[in-house]
């Protein structure tokens, strides 16, 4: 049985078989007489709320919010809705949100706590792989502006984050896949040895917590996105792109799918840039093709994917601004590139598809 604990000055993460156990005493000890407010979705509350259970029965002051899975639900008006239900239970500023669900919960619960009478508590129960070892770390949350992804959010730290590693044996194949995909981000982007371990047999707790320490440390550095923290946006440019387009065409993909898209796309611009010779080049993309099938993009779809990183919030100047790698485990942030070299990269990943 292994645990362990991360403590900065605004959280503390604690990731293990006892991590519920901890749960109840942080609880207990920091919020005894408070609203407590648990959020959910419907697969949070099938698989997961049983297991928190036997730790928040002799916890008072309980209510559960139950919300619709999906990220056509991450979006201002499920945000108005809970701050509604909120009222209605008469919570105060004292009160508590706890996130029990993937990265759509933290994000949604977490946005509302940082509004709700100009802020309340939160903390992070995460029960995907992906949240697990990303969205509940590091304070960012938002939720969608139309078909835009993360559009209307806040830097806000977690009191806590509770990560109980057992969750993930619930969740569908694809789900867990989509989580990896954030893992083998945190390898190419910091780690070169995490890059190569991981493995979808390969997941475990050790794992789990190499990769929150990468995020963790890159956030700790960079809390609020000036420089260090630009890093983690690796694959992201593209990959929200993809993912807003998928959204606004109700084309179904899942986010660490499109954020391997991006890794497989902005690999090759780091090559067309010389930033990574054509052997790292084949070793990613090598990789990245045994674990995952490509998304189908047409061609003529692409001016559309364009339009929409003209539109991401990293951009300055006018300019698409990319995090490309300059080797396996190391990365290189505000990398200006130009439309040509974005489209013959966007061309690049299509041909492989047919
Ligand atoms: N805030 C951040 O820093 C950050 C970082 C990365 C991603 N994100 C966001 O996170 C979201 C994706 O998160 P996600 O992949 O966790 O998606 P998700 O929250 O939709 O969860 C995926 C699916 O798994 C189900 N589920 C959750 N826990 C389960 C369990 N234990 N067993 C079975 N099913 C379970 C959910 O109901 C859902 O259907 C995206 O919106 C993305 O933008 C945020």
């Amino acid at each position: 049985m292994s645990d362990f604990k991360i403590t900065d000055k605004k959280t503390t993460i604690y990731l293990g078989d006892n991590s519920l156990q901890k749960l109840n005493s942080f609880l207990k000890k920091h919020y005894e007489h408070s609203r407590k407010f648990l959020i959910v979705d419907e697969n949070s509350l099938k698989y997961c709320y049983n297991k928190v259970i036997p730790f928040l029965k002799d916890i008072k002051n309980i209510e559960i919010i139950e919300i619709d899975k999906g990220e056509k639900n991450k979006n201002l008006t499920i945000v108005e809705q809970v701050c509604e239900v909120l009222l209605e239970f008469e919570a105060d500023r004292s009160s508590i949100i706890l996130n029990l669900g993937g990265g759509i919960i933290g994000d949604i619960g977490g946005f509302v706590a940082s509004i709700y009478k100009r802020g309340i508590d939160f903390i992070q129960i995460p029960t995907t792989l992906l949240s697990q070892v990303d969205a509940s770390v590091g304070g960012k949350v938002a939720v969608n502006v139309g078909h835009l992804k993360n559009q209307a959010g806040s830097f806000n730290m977690p009191k806590a984050v509770f990560i109980y590693p057992d969750f993930i044996k619930t969740l569908p194949k694809k789900e867990f896949a989509s989580g990896m995909a954030e893992m083998l981000k945190h390898g190419l982007i910091a780690d070169k040895n995490h890059w190569e371990m991981i493995h979808p047999k390969n997941i475990d707790i050790d794992l789990i917590y190499q990769s929150v320490c990468i995020k963790q440390s890159i956030v700790q550095l960079d809390p609020y996105e000036k420089n260090e923290r630009k890093k983690l946006n690796f694959g992201h440019t593209v990959g929200h792109a993809i993912e807003s387009y998928f959204i606004s065409k109700k084309r179904k993909t899942l986010h660490g799918f499109a954020v391997v898209a991006g890794m497989l796309i902005e690999s090759n611009l780091s090559y067309q840039l010389k930033l990574i010779n054509k052997n790292t080049l084949t070793q990613i993309t090598t990789k990245l093709d045994s674990l995952y099938s490509r998304l189908t993009i047409e061609e003529d779809e692409i001016p559309h994917l364009i339009s929409l990183m003209k539109n991401d919030k990293k951009n300055f100047s006018n300019q698409i601004n990319f995090t490309l790698l300059k080797n396996i485990g190391e990365a290189e942030i505000n990398c200006q590139v130009n439309e040509d070299e974005i489209i013959k990269s966007l061309k690049a990943y299509i041909a492989v598809c047919q």
